[in-house]
């Protein structure tokens, strides 16, 4: 079937760059991106591209080309399912803060709303894409769904998990390792399957697009983030081996990554992963695991969160010992509060955590951040303190201790110490001689990224304490 209309339910950090770069490259087939969230997708038609509500490198121009041509953000769910002929469902997929599986399940409700709505509008067969992230076997939950519910029309549904890094969003669909479908082995399902790779296809070689059954792809998306954290979290626990005994975690990793059987990439220890998948998506498979009464798999895996953890809580203490074992009115500056650099996705960051621990020792954090606005910073924080169970009056005063700024110049006048949370290159740039001039003393710089020239920052007079240096 040679599909001509798209509509993408959930117009988040996955729906709106992966369907801008399918218009863009399918100029032939009319994509919507459809969402319930009305500010986000006037965000997405705004003129001043600057203001698009997800910041990738690239986007803003793939955007400019095809919106209004063939790719179109609207909220009018109903009529743009209507029209589709292939549907993908990319709304959130939160941990459950409720309930059965509180704290460890995936919240499949919004994916279960989309099915619902989809089973009642359509009129004519369609082809459902799983995009969002979910646990293994939810396609048969929604083909029983959209069976049970629906007109009588025929669903077939893919599995399609995206494998887009945030920050790298663009490069990374344009020249994707590889997409993953996965469909039934029936002749339906395998047709199915050939409507998805012919759009791939406009821009990837056959190579580079996998196809499985369902179950197996549904299966690997939760197995590549846990490997990728796992990664992490390798390097992370021998980072703190490292601090005790001198040995360099940059130069462990760089003899380990040269061996191609280990490889290099991600072995950069830090003050912990973030984002909105890796934590949750571990979670998830966590609680698979128990579920198919597998509890060793399932503390396997644990622990990569333990350890996740145990990191961001080290480096806050670290901060707070090396402060002559108290933070109290201390001015501390964050450079950086996204989870990475190059986009503007807070969601889990570290330095959430990081700034929890030391507001709680009585210090005052004070961020800069180049692309993340104070109102996110101020949300991060109620968010957190709320799930702990605090009144508003215990958040309100907590609120005190954070100061937002525009320009990292105020941000890190009369510091008593700097904490890099996030590795923006820019912070490479700044004049540390100045930085450092504007400083109480000893004046502590705390690189939670291991991005800042360590010994020139010495020479200078800083106090420098790196990750996993002895
Ligand atoms: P997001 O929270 O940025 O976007 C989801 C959007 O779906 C929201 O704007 C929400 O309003 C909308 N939505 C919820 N229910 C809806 C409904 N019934 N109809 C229409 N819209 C609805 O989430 P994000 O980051 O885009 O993630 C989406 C999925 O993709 C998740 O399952 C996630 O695990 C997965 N994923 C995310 C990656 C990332 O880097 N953010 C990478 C790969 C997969």
């Amino acid at each position: 079937m040679k599909i001509k209309n798209i509509c993408c339910l959930g117009a988040g950090y996955v729906g709106g760059p992966t369907m801008s770069v399918i218009a863009l490259k399918c100029p032939e087939i009319k994509v919507t991106v459809v969402d319930l969230n009305e500010a986000r997708i006037a965000a997405w038609n705004e003129e001043n591209l600057d203001k698009l509500p997800v910041y990738e490198p690239g986007l803003a121009e793939v955007v400019h080309e095809a919106r209004g041509r063939n790719l179109f953000f609207s909220t009018e769910v109903e009529s743009a399912i209507d029209a589709a002929d292939m549907i993908f469902i990319a709304v959130n997929t939160p941990t459950k803060t409720y309930g059965e599986g509180k704290g460890m399940a995936a919240d499949l409700k919004f994916v279960e709303l989309c099915a619902r709505q989809i089973a009642r509008i359509a009129k004519n067969d369609k082809i459902i894409v799983e995009k969002s992230t979910l646990p293994v076997r939810t396609a048969e939950t929604l083909q029983t769904i959209l069976d049970r519910t629906g007109n009588g029309v025929k669903f077939e549904v893919l599995s399609n998990p995206e494998f887009l890094a945030e920050g790298t969003a663009i490069n990374d669909l344009f020249n994707a390792d590889r997409v993953l479908i996965g469909g039934k082995q029936t002749e339906s399902g395998q047709k199915a399957i050939q409507s998805l790779v012919d759009i791939y296809a406009h821009w990837l070689s056959p190579k580079q697009i996998l196809t499985t059954n369902v179950w197996s792809s549904e299966l690997s998306k939760l197995t590549a983030n846990a490997f990728l954290a796992q990664r992490i979290s390798s390097i992370n626990a021998l980072s703190a081996l490292c601090e005790v005994t001198e040995a360099d975690v940059d130069e462990v990793a760089n003899a380990i990554g040269t061996d191609s059987r280990i490889g290099p990439k991600f072995l950069k220890a830090s003050v912990g992963f973030g984002g909105s998948c890796f934590q949750k998506d571990i979670l998830n498979l966590v609680y698979l695991c128990r579920y198919f009464n597998l509890p060793e798999v399932a503390n396997y895996w644990e622990q990569v969160i333990i350890l996740n953890d145990y990191q961001k809580y080290r480096f806050a203490k670290n901060i707070i010992s090396s402060l002559f074992n108290t933070v109290s009115e201390k001015k501390i500056t964050f450079l950086g509060w996204a989870f990475k650099k190059d986009t503007n996705d807070t969601r889990e960051s570290a330095a959430i955590y990081v700034a929890e621990h030391l507001i709680e020792d009585g210090a005052e954090i004070h961020v800069y951040d180049p692309k993340v606005s104070e109102a996110k910073i101020i949300a991060d924080m109620c968010y957190l303190w709320e799930l702990n169970g605090l009144t508003e009056q215990k958040i309100a005063s907590k609120m005190k201790q954070i100061f937002v700024y525009q320009s990292p110049i105020e941000a890190l006048d009369q510091a008593h110490a700097i904490a890099v949370l996030t590795e923006w290159d820019e912070f490479k740039t700044y004049d540390w001689n100045a930085i450092y001039i504007n400083m109480y003393k000893p004046a502590f710089v705390f690189d939670g990224r291991n991005i800042l020239d360590a010994g020139k920052l010495n020479a200078i007079g800083f106090e420098v304490k790196g990750i996993g240096k002895g």
